[in-house]
């Protein structure tokens, strides 16, 4: 799916890799604030997709490592960094595959937005993101949130119905889809797949691969349109409209390692 997806993103105003190339951070805000200065800091991203991250954390002054197992974005990812950032490494791997292609240790280990669902063993996750950290070091996630994974997404009306189970089973969902969301023009029709994994799944396999904590913040917003009736605020998050109960659509969660 992503090496079917990936050109047409890549290609689509959404992206505009055209106006990325002649300069600017995409990194918003407030993941700039919670990760903290970067300059001088080695990141490692994991699940980088094109490089838009990745490239907006090197533009910031960090020395940037991205991993992504989908070939069509790793060259994009390289092809945009030859303009942006050249001592930045792209490397093609699975995430839970990473300690074989892969040597050293990261200040920063930074995932975000649309990753975690794809992976179907959390706990490999979480001890291949603490492998990755030096000590002293922390991992940082931003996700969608899991109980708002919960929602009818085929909604057309503006209120709260539950379609999906909170807790994740063994065997991936399936979702079939017709283009991405970043592209809604294009004709591109499969499966998708995916794994739910609950707020206490998260924290747990972090946990359980010696990392400690820092914060777990839940947000009433999420980078994008998780159900149709959502509307984008100026800052660009999305949101549920007003009159709705709010709930937790986001977390921001950061991760470190003892330095001893
Ligand atoms: C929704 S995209 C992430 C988008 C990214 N946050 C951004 O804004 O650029 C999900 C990415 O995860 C990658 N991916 C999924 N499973 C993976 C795995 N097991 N190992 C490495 N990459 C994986 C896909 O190839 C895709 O590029």
């Amino acid at each position: 799916m992503w090496q079917r997806w990936t050109p047409l993103k890549a290609a689509s105003a959404q992206y505009d890799l055209a106006g990325f190339r002649t300069g600017g951070s995409r990194m918003r805000a407030l993941e700039r604030a919670e990760v903290g200065e970067v300059r001088g800091r080695s990141l490692l991203h994991l699940q980088c997709h094109v490089g838009l991250d990745t490239l907006s954390w090197a533009r910031l002054g960090a020395q940037v490592t991205g991993v992504d197992f989908c070939a069509e974005g790793v060259a994009t990812a390289r092809s945009l960094a030859a303009d942006v950032a050249p001592s930045a490494v792209f490397v093609e791997a699975d995430v839970l595959d990473l300690p074989s292609r892969l040597d050293g240790t990261f200040d920063i280990v930074y995932t975000s937005h649309g990753v975690l669902g794809w992976l179907p063993d959390l706990y490999r996750w979480a001890e291949v993101a603490a492998h990755f950290t030096a000590p002293g070091g922390f991992v940082y996630v931003f996700e969608s949130h899991p109980a708002a994974w919960m929602l009818d997404n085929k909604a057309d009306r503006p209120e709260l119905r539950l379609r999906y189970s909170y807790f994740g089973e063994e065997e991936p969902l399936a979702f079939e889809y017709r283009s991405p969301t970043a592209v809604p023009e294009a004709e591109l029709p499969g499966w998708e797949y995916a794994w739910g994994h609950s707020l206490g799944e998260v924290v747990s396999a972090l946990a359980a691969a010696g990392l400690r904590v820092e914060f777990l913040h839940e947000w009433p917003f999420v980078a994008w349109r998780l159900v149709p009736f959502m509307t984008q605020g100026q800052d660009g998050w999305w949101r549920l409209p007003e009159g709705l109960p709010s709930m937790p659509l986001s977390f921001s969660l950061r991760a470190s390692k003892p330095s001893d």
